[in-house]
C-alpha cells in the first residue's frame, strides 16, 4: 500500500562485499539502527580486491567502537602512508603522495615560496613540508607501539585483505543485531508507485523492507537493472578498464613489509604492490585499447619476477564512469553499484565510506517530498564528487613527460582532459594553486593532494606576479626548516613497520 509518510523502519542492503557489510556495519554499531537485514550470495561471491584504503577509514572504524588491534588482525591489514609512484613523470622518476597535510596544514602559503626557490638544493615539495617520504623510506611504521587506537604522529590509513575485511564486518555486524540472509535474488518487486517493495530469492523467499540499499556490486541490480539509473561514462579521459591481480608470497617471514602502496608506471598502465603481512597483492591495471591481455600478462609477470612463475592471474574487467542518480526512491547505491574508478588513490571504499554517511545524515522518517529532496541532494553531492574525482585521477596522467608510448602520448592528449582541469592547468602555469580553484565540499582530495601529485610529477609554475606578491617569505622559510629539524627525530623514535604488526599480532 502506498502512503505519504515514509519510515525507514526496515533497512534491507542487496550485497555482501566491502560496500554492503561496511553498511550493514555502519547503520548498526555506529547509528545504532535497529532492524537492518542483508541478503548476500555465496554462489556469485565478493570481487574480492580492494586493499588500498584511505585516512578516512580510521575514524569510520573507530566509529565502529572496534579495536584497531583487532582490526589489524582479522583483516591481516598494515599501515599506509601514502603512494609512492615509479616512472609517471618521465619513466625515471619517483615521487610520493603523503597522507600528512604539508606543515601549516591546508593553507597554501608555503608553496610559492618552494616555486620561488631555484637552486640546485631544493627539496622536492613533499620533502620540504613533511618527514613522512622520509619515514616511509626508511621503512617505518606511522606510529608508536603505545599509541591510541586509531592515531599516531604520521597520518596513516591500511592495507588490507578484501575477503577478511568483509568477513570480519559481517561478524561485528551480526552480533550487533543485523539478520544476515544467504540466498541469490532473481526478481525484484515494486509497489505501484516505483519504489521496491521486496527482493525474491530463486528458492522462493521474500525479502520485503521500507528502505533498499544496493551493494550488489557491477551488476548494479537494483539502481541500474530495476531502477533505471543510468551510467556516465569516463573512458575517455580515464583509458584503464582492465586488471590482472596475483598473490605474490612473501619469500621469507619476515620480510619487511612496504608502508605505502607502491604504483609503478608501465607501457600501458601501472602496477599496485601492496603489503600484507603474509604476502604481497600485486595487480598490473590497464587500458585494453592500448595492449592486448597477453602483453598485459607478460608485463605483470615481469615486473613480480620468478616469485609468480607458479602464479596465475586473476583478470578483472570493469567501465570507468558513475550512475548520475545514486539514490531513487526508496533505494541508493553504494559501492561499486553506484560507480567505480580505477584503483588509483583508493577512491572506491573512501567513496563507500562518504556515501554511508550521507545516507546516515539524510535518511528519517519523514513524508515522501522530504525523502525526495534528500534524494536530489545525494544525487547532486556524489555526482559531483565522482566528476572532481576524474579531474585529480587524471592529473596523475596527462601532466606526463612520457612519450615512448600511444598511451601515455594519449593520456598527455588535451582532448582527453576535463575542461575543468585544462582551465586550471592553464593557469597553474604562472601561478600556484589558490583555494578558490576547487569547491571544498565536493573534494575528496583537497589542495594538497593534488599540490603533491603536480609537483611530484614535475609541473613547472612560474610565478608570473613576481614572488615578492607573495607574503610570508621568512615564515616560509622557517617552516621548511623546522621540517628538517623534525626529520631525524622521527627517523629515531618511530619502529620498524613489521615490528609493530608483529606487537600487534602478538599481544592478547
Ligand atoms: P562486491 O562485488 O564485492 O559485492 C557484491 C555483492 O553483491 C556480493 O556479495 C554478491 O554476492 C552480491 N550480489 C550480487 N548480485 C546478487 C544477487 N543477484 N543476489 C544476491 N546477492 C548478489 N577500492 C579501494 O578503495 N582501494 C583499492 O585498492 C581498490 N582496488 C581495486 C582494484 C580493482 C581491480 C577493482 C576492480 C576494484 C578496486 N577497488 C578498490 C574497488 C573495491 O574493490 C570496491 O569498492 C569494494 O570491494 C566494494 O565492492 P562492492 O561491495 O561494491 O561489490
Amino acid at each position: 500500500m502506498t502512503t505519504d509518510t515514509f519510515s525507514p523502519g526496515r533497512v534491507v542492503i542487496l550485497g555482501g562485499g566491502t560496500a554492503g557489510w561496511l553498511a550493514a556495519a555502519y547503520f548498526s554499531r555506529t547509528l545504532k539502527m535497529p532492524n537492518i537485514a542483508l541478503v548476500e550470495s555465496s554462489e556469485i561471491g565478493i570481487i574480492g580486491v580492494g586493499e588500498g584504503t584511505f585516512p578516512t577509514i580510521r575514524s569510520t572504524l573507530a566509529n565502529l567502537g572496534i579495536s584497531e588491534r583487532e582490526f589489524l588482525v582479522r583483516a591481516n591489514a598494515t599501515f599506509k602512508q601514502g603512494v609512492l609512484f615509479n616512472g609517471w613523470a618521465d619513466g625515471a622518476d619517483s615521487y610520493f603522495h603523503p597522507f600528512n597535510l604539508p606543515i601549516g596544514g591546508e593553507d597554501e602559503a608555503l608553496l610559492p615560496h618552494w616555486i620561488a626557490d631555484d637552486s640546485a638544493q631544493r627539496p622536492s615539495w613533499a620533502d620540504a613540508v613533511t618527514v613522512q617520504e622520509r619515514v616511509i623510506r626508511a621503512g617505518l611504521a606511522p606510529k608508536l607501539m603505545q599509541d591510541p587506537d586509531f592515531s599516531g604522529p604520521m597520518n596513516y590509513a591500511y592495507h588490507f585483505d578484501a575477503a577478511r575485511f568483509a568477513d570480519y564486518l559481517r561478524d561485528i555486524s551480526v552480533a550487533a543485531g543485523v539478520e544476515r540472509i544467504e540466498g541469490t535474488v532473481a526478481q525484484v518487486e515494486k509497489q505501484a508507485d516505483g519504489d521496491i517493495a521486496s527482493l525474491i530469492l530463486s528458492d522462493g523467499r521474500r525479502v520485503g523492507g521500507d528502505f533498499f540499499i544496493d551493494c550488489s556490486g557491477f551488476r548494479a541490480l537494483l539502481i541500474g537493472e530495476t531502477l533505471g539509473a543510468s551510467f556516465t561514462s569516463c573512458g575517455d579521459t580515464l583509458f584503464n578498464d582492465r586488471a590482472l591481480a596475483m598473490q605474490v608470497p612473501y619469500p621469507a617471514a619476515d620480510t619487511p613489509v612496504r608502508p605505502y602502496t607502491l604504483a609503478t608506471a608501465h607501457e600501458a598502465g601501472w602496477t599496485w604492490d601492496i603489503g600484507l603481512t603474509e604476502r604481497r597483492g600485486v595487480g598490473y591495471v590497464y587500458s585494453s585499447r592500448h595492449c592486448s591481455d597477453d602483453e598485459a600478462e607478460a608485463t605483470l609477470r615481469r615486473y613480480v619476477g620468478t616469485q609468480g612463475d607458479a602464479l596465475t592471474p586473476r583478470q578483472l574487467r570493469f567501465a570507468t564512469g558513475y550512475r548520475d542518480q545514486q539514490w531513487i526512491g526508496n533505494c541508493a547505491a553504494v559501492g561499486l553499484s553506484a560507480g567505480f574508478f580505477e584503483p588509483l588513490e583508493s577512491t572506491g571504499i573512501m567513496l563507500i565510506e562518504s556515501a554511508l554517511r550521507m545516507i546516515g545524515d539524510f535518511l528519517v522518517p519523514g513524508d515522501r517530498d522530504a525523502r525526495d529532496a534528500a534524494a536530489r541532494a545525494f544525487n547532486s553531492h556524489m555526482a559531483g564528487r565522482f566528476a572532481r574525482i576524474v579531474n585529480f585521477l587524471k592529473l596523475h596522467y596527462c601532466i606526463t613527460r612520457r612519450i615512448d608510448t600511444a598511451y601515455w602520448r594519449d593520456n598527455a592528449d588535451p582532448a582527453s582532459i576535463p575542461d575543468s582541469l585544462r582551465d586550471m592547468l592553464a593557469q597553474w602555469r604562472t601561478r600556484p594553486p589558490s583555494r578558490f580553484d576547487f569547491t571544498v565540499d565536493l573534494e575528496t582530495f583537497l589542495p594538497p593532494s593534488y599540490h603533491y601529485i603536480l609537483y611530484g610529477m614535475g609541473f613547472h609554475t612560474r610565478l608570473a606576479a613576481g614572488a615578492a606578491r607573495y607574503p610570508g617569505a621568512r615564515d616560509a622559510q622557517q617552516a621548511f626548516a623546522r621540517v628538517k629539524a623534525a626529520s631525524p627525530g622521527a627517523l629515531a623514535n618511530l619502529p620498524d613497520h613489521r615490528a609493530l604488526l608483529d606487537h600487534f599480532h602478538a599481544r592478547p
